[in-house]
């Protein structure tokens, strides 16, 4: 097997991380599905780990990157299989779960987003466009038989038509905010995207690469880690501009507190065309491969929990319960008194901070956001439903029933919020367009 003698070559060698044989052992997990990859592998594999992690000098790039993807590939070897090593979060280096990155970055209290922001924000729309980019390629690879990757239950073409159209539509908007607009029109295809979006570092493009690892061989589980990487990536940016958002009220500054929330929202709702893509997959296909995935669930997202804690301070029983036992990282955030955008809101207007106009402007953007992640809430609630019937959900709760019951968290208490009614045809409905 080709895998096994190039690995045993590189252990037994001195070449370093940078000619690890990424490729055949790519395309054995590729091969079988993460879940199934022969345990003589595994081994090899954890020894590249140990003789890497003894060997490379501290701060080496091509030792971190392999580093990184062994505990991707062997998490479920190791026993710490979960949502973070399933979508490989560290290999996309976002800021949550990326080791040796702080949080808080690009916060921009001032008058306008720092100059970090900027750039914070045009690195994370192209990662997203790159995201659901290659995932459309696949799509195409597939139904033109360039690839035999993941060959089981392939779509039809109506449907890889329906994703591509889906999908540039919901990455669309990135490219306009990454300055790319111009290249871009109603005609944009796949591999356009793709392109555009290329990662120049080739160590940034190999990762993507590497981020891609099944547990299974069922053709859409590919969609499905490449939708949740994309939204990964918007929640990251978001908490993002949430911190933003609390630093700017606390200094007193009305219009960018507004304004970063409002890019907040914006991102939020332009991204909706994902779920709609998302709810393309073929339900049979999602129940043959999250039998494998059992352990692995958004309920550990960091990211969200973040979000949702920034808005505002979640109550005990909330912070007690699954949904922040499975974050720990973010629980303690809040136990040592994170601050929310509520406790700002509600502290600059006590102290005179944000006389009327700037108040009101600051309420309906709270207003505004809080009805956005209702939205979200809600399609999320009605894809689970679609595509999970009443089983339970792979984070051991009780599924559907859990949804149902945290879509009416409040977001904030101290602005009402009258988020709309749910749209009966909205995405993630019967027809998902
Ligand atoms: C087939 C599509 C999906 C299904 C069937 C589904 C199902 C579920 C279920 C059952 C839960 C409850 C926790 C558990 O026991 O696992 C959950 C939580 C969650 N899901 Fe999904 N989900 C889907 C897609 C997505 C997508 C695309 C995202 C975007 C990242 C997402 C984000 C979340 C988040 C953040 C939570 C935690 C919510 C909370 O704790 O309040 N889900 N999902």
């Amino acid at each position: 097997m080709r895998f096994v003698r190039e690995l045993t070559s590189w252990l037994s060698g001195t070449a370093g991380p940078d000619s690890f044989p990424y490729s055949p052992v790519l395309a054995e997990f590729h091969r079988v599905g993460k879940h199934f990859v022969e345990k003589e592998l595994l081994a090899l594999l954890d020894q590249a780990r140990s003789q890497v992690t003894a060997s490379a000098p501290p701060g080496d790039p091509d030792a971190r990157l392999l580093v990184d993807f062994l505990d991707v590939a062997l998490d479920k070897w190791d026993g710490r299989y979960d949502y973070r090593s399933y979508l490989g979060l560290r290999l996309l280096r976002l800021p949550h779960d990326d080791r040796g990155r702080g949080d808080g970055e690009g916060q921009g209290g001032g008058e306008g987003p720092a100059a970090g922001t900027e750039e914070a924000r045009r690195g994370r729309d192209l990662l997203l466009v790159r995201l659901v980019a290659d995932a459309l390629a696949f799509e195409l690879a597939a139904d033109s038989g360039a690839t035999g990757l993941l060959p089981e239950q392939r779509p039809g073409r109506e449907v890889v038509a329906k994703r591509c159209r889906l999908g540039v539509r919901a990455a669309s908007p990135a490219l306009v905010r990454a300055g790319l607009a111009g290249a871009v029109d109603a005609a944009a295809t796949p591999q356009t995207l793709r392109a555009l979006a290329a990662d120049p570092d080739p160590a940034g493009e190999l990762a993507l690469r590497l981020s891609m690892l099944p547990v299974y061989v069922s053709h859409d589980e590919y969609l499905f880690i490449r939708v949740l990487q994309a939204y990964e990536c918007l929640f990251a940016g978001i908490a993002d501009e949430l911190r933003g958002t609390i630093a700017a009220l606390a200094a007193g500054h009305a219009r960018p507190a507004a304004g970063r929330l409002a890019y907040a929202r914006e991102q939020l709702t332009a991204a909706g065309p994902l779920f709609s893509l998302l709810a393309t997959m073929q339900p049979d296909a999602f129940r043959t491969f999250r039998e494998f995935t059992e352990g692995a669930s958004a309920i550990q997202s960091r990211s969200y929990k973040l979000m949702e804690s920034l808005c505002r301070t979640p109550e005990g029983s909330r912070l007690g319960s699954a949904a922040y036992e499975q974050v720990p990282e973010v629980r303690d955030l809040v136990h040592a008194g994170q601050p929310s955008i509520d406790e700002a809101f509600r502290a600059a207007t006590r102290d005179g901070l944000l006389p009327p106009p700037d108040d009101d402007l600051v309420r309906r953007e709270m207003a505004a956001f809080a009805a956005a992640v209702v939205q979200w809430r809600r399609t999320h609630h009605r894809l689970a439903t679609r595509m999970l019937g009443p089983r339970p959900g792979t984070g051991y709760t009780e599924g559907t029933p859990y949804l149902a019951a945290v879509r009416s968290i409040p977001v904030f208490t101290s602005v009402p919020h009258d988020p709309p009614p749910p749209a009966p045809g909205g995405p993630a409905g019967g027809g998902a367009e």
